[in-house]
């Protein structure tokens, strides 16, 4: 995806294809629920089985050329609560939203913002408020928009030249808030509750047309809570999970003890994810149902910083492989303030999506040092039983010991806790989470193009086409007929029933072929075999190329082969 494209336009299309519908629809729809259709449900179970087969079943070698051991795992959505309170999401899964009091809208704070713009000692008033995604699309905004916002003022003209000078600074809901707390207590160190309204008389509610004030930036738990059980009360509280990662911390010794994986490991999972947005957007890009696709990997934590590297260099090659042009992908070292507390470094790979002037997060790797793992076994009791113990590396010691049972060892030697950790720790972890929807999104973006191709007389014609990679293409081939009669259609359908037993292939004879060709280009379909004429001679069919329009006439039994190298991943 080149340059910018209509969103709404774009949300039809994939519509009218059958990648993406409004879920429940008929009913007026749900915000942050999508469903996917016919040709979307492959797109997306293409993607994570690629993930699946590169990351699982064959990753690359690690850093040092090692195979490395990957496994894994299918967990229950909802899980014991206790789960989330040692994760520290029932105290901390939150974000900040501020209500309107007039149109009893409710937004992120983080996602408002003003414009300030100061010349010499003049502060002009705040201008605004707008929702954006990021101070970037905002500051573009205001820019843009500059000459309407600035007509009240006195001096409109002064407040534009400083604009442009760049003496301006753009301030979000909670920094606002912040700042107005900071004035009325002067301390910035306040709570963040216990003002009824703020942003009053300064265009408080962003919503178009309103205006109205602002409550304050109050906490709001991300989770969807539940009931497991018939009575509806604390005591059978659940969760719906907000990610998957968790479910794999909590089934580490599981794991261990069945398939005695030896460090360095990864567990993998599949899953759906559920948060309670505040504001779902962007089509899917936000949603309140979603699915990851996420990694524990476990390592010496003396190793940990070489396989964090290799997680992000890997996870940002994979997104390449797959067709995403590296011009929009970025990947993000967060800074110090944007770590979790736990947090030794994460990397955002952000890719530049069409609806903002800021590359936004595909997946985050995190480093998350043994976080995880030491919270469950302090909060589960089962402390260092759900430590790894180094057999290798206590074995290589066993010359220097009068016994080998380390329990023993413990008991007897007194040893140091430098000296138990030499043995029994607990794993730093490298965690690359990816979301599904979210590169499923930056696929449908990125493979959308429009342009102006030559038809049989020569004259241009506009086509829509989906340029998506073989291996994540929805149908891999369209078995074509050129007519149906002399024999092509017999011929075909033999084509198709041998090729449909090892691809998603598409049987079409109707209409004419050029259409039929397009068809086939807007749902992204790489090859179209077509069976004509000399086919009926000599065996011989022609595979038409989705994006350079060529054809080549290769033997009919050669066709399988020719679609299997296109799908072998690089
Ligand atoms: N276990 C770590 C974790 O969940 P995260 O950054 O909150 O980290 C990981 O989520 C990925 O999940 C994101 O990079 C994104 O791709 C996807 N994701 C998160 N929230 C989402 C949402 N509301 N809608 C769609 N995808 C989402």
């Amino acid at each position: 995806m080149a340059t910018k494209i209509d969103m709404a336009k774009f949300a039809k299309f994939c519509k009218d294809m059958g990648f993406i519908f409004q879920s429940s629809e008929i009913y007026g729809g749900i915000n942050g629920f999508w469903d996917y259709g016919p040709l979307g449900v492959e797109l997306k179970r293409n993607i994570k089985d690629a993930w699946w087969q590169d990351m699982v079943r064959n990753p690359p070698p690690g850093p040092d050329g090692q195979e490395i051991r990957m496994v894994g795992l299918d967990c229950s959505i909802i899980m014991n609560p206790k789960v989330w309170v040692a994760s520290g999401h029932v105290g901390g899964f939150a974000d900040f939203k501020v209500d309107c009091l007039k149109c009893n809208s409710r937004i992120r704070a983080d996602k408002v913002f003003w414009l300030q713009i100061s010349h010499g000692f003049k502060i002009y008033p705040l201008i605004g408020s707008i929702e954006a995604d990021s101070r970037t699309d905002a500051a573009d905004y205001f820019g843009k928009n500059l000459f309407k916002l600035t007509k009240k003022f006195n001096s409109p003209q002064d407040a534009i030249d400083a604009f442009n000078q760049g003496k301006y600074r753009v301030i979000d809901a909670v920094e606002l808030y912040h700042e107005d707390l900071a004035i009325i207590s002067e301390s910035a160190e306040v709570e963040v509750t216990g003002v009824a309204k703020f942003a009053s008389g300064q265009n408080g509610c962003p919503v178009p047309g309103c205006g109205g004030d602002l409550s304050p930036p109050r906490a709001f738990n991300l989770m969807f809570k539940s009931h497991a059980g018939a009575i509806e009360s604390d005591d059978n509280l659940v969760y719906l999970r907000p990610e998957t990662a968790q479910g794999i911390f909590v089934n580490f010794k599981n794991v261990l003890d069945s398939s005695r994986v030896k460090l360095p490991f990864g567990i993998a999972q599949v899953g759906k994810a559920f948060r309670n947005e505040v504001n779902p957007r962007n089509f899917t890009f936000r949603s309140r149902e979603f699915e990851q696709m996420e990694i524990e990997f476990f390592c010496h934590p003396d190793e940990s910083m070489k396989w964090y590297q290799y997680w992000r260099d890997l996870r940002k090659r994979w997104y390449s492989q797959l067709g995403i042009k590296s011009d929009y992908l970025r990947p993000r070292e967060q800074g110090k303030e944007e770590l979790a507390f736990y947090s030794i470094g994460t990397t955002d790979i952000e890719y530049l999506f069409p609806f903002s002037d800021e590359p936004q997060e595909l997946e985050g790797v995190a480093h998350r040092g043994s976080y995880d793992l030491t919270q469950h076994a302090n909060h589960s009791g089962l402390g260092e039983k759900l430590a790894y113990f180094d057999e290798a590396a206590w074995m290589a010691d066993a010359g220097q010991r009068t016994t080998n049972a380390f329990e023993q060892w413990i008991k007897t030697a007194n040893p140091s806790k430098e000296e138990i950790e030499k043995y029994k720790f607990y794993p730093h972890v490298v965690e690359p989470s990816a979301g599904a929807d979210r590169f499923t999104l930056a696929v449908l973006c990125e493979a959308y193009t429009e342009e102006q191709v030559p038809d049989a007389k020569g004259n241009l014609e506009p086509r829509t086409l989906m340029k998506f990679h073989p291996r994540l293409a929805p149908i891999k081939c369209a078995v074509l007929p050129l007519v149906n009669k002399d024999g092509m259609p017999e011929k075909a359908m033999t084509l198709y029933r041998e090729l449909k037993a090892e691809f998603n292939v598409f049987y079409d004879d109707k209409g004419a072929i050029g259409r039929r060709y397009r068809r086939q280009d807007e749902a992204g379909t790489p090859f179209c075999v077509t069976i004509d004429g000399d086919t009926m001679k000599d065996d011989s069919v022609t595979i038409r190329d989705r994006d350079t329009l060529q054809q080549r006439r290769v033997p009919i039994s050669q066709v399988r082969d020719e679609i299997r190298a296109a799908l072998t991943p690089q």
